[in-house]
């Protein structure tokens, strides 16, 4: 076990680390990943998987041309309160080095009954459920949390995206202010 896929002992003393939200995931090609709500001591992991995502993913995942986070960024990801801001991650003890290989969260809106949510899973790790399952996780837990809508602004090319917002039963509409986003949605 190591730091990224071992919770322990890195969240004593965290409070309201959602503890059910970890788990081992099986994937289509084989591979296997932890997925767990993300800690403080994952900067350095999430600073190297937003730099390690081809450039059309970054800008799929920010709609800016960023090459990588900065630190106040990855400070910001990082350190959460676990009820306005959930974030999961999936890591993988594959190769030589553990590895994160998605990420996905939402923050609660003004209103409190509404998160808005975005997701970016690795290149090498796309299209063997790995982003289905975090969405399914994600949107079961805002839903357990009384939240009742989670949204996401979506480049209206992402195939991909669009494509796993329809297969999980969420609506894409126009964007309200934006020709080049769509808005997807769950309710619950
Ligand atoms: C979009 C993204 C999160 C999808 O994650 P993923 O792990 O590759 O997707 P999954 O393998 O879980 O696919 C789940 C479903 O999504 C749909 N889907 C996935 N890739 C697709 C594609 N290229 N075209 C159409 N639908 C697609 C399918 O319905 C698929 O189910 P199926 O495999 O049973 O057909 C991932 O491709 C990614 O990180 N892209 C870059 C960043 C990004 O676009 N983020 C979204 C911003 S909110």
């Amino acid at each position: 076990m190591n730091k990224l896929t071992a919770i322990h002992p890195f969240t004593r003393g965290l409070r309201g680390y959602p503890y059910g939200l970890v788990d081992r995931v099986l994937l289509a090609d084989g591979r296997t990943v932890a997925v767990r709500p993300v800690l403080p001591t994952d900067m350095e992991a999430e600073r190297r998987f937003v730099a390690d995502l081809s450039p059309e993913s970054r800008r799929r995942r920010f709609h800016l041309g960023i090459a990588s986070l900065s630190d106040s960024m990855l400070e910001a990801f990082t350190h959460i309160d676990y009820r306005a801001h959930v974030a999961l991650i999936a890591a993988s003890n594959d190769g030589a080095l553990p590895l994160m290989v998605a990420d996905a969260r939402y923050v609660v809106l003004d209103d409190a009954t509404d998160a808005e949510f975005a997701i970016a899973v690795a290149d090498d790790w796309q299209g063997i459920g790995l982003g289905r399952e975090l969405l399914v996780r994600l949107g079961r837990h805002a839903q357990r949390s009384g939240l009742r809508r989670l949204c996401g602004d979506v480049l209206r090319g992402n195939a991909a995206m669009i494509g796993l917002v329809e297969s999980l039963g969420g609506r894409v509409r126009s964007h309200p202010e934006d020709m080049l986003l769509v808005r997807a949605a769950f309710e619950f």
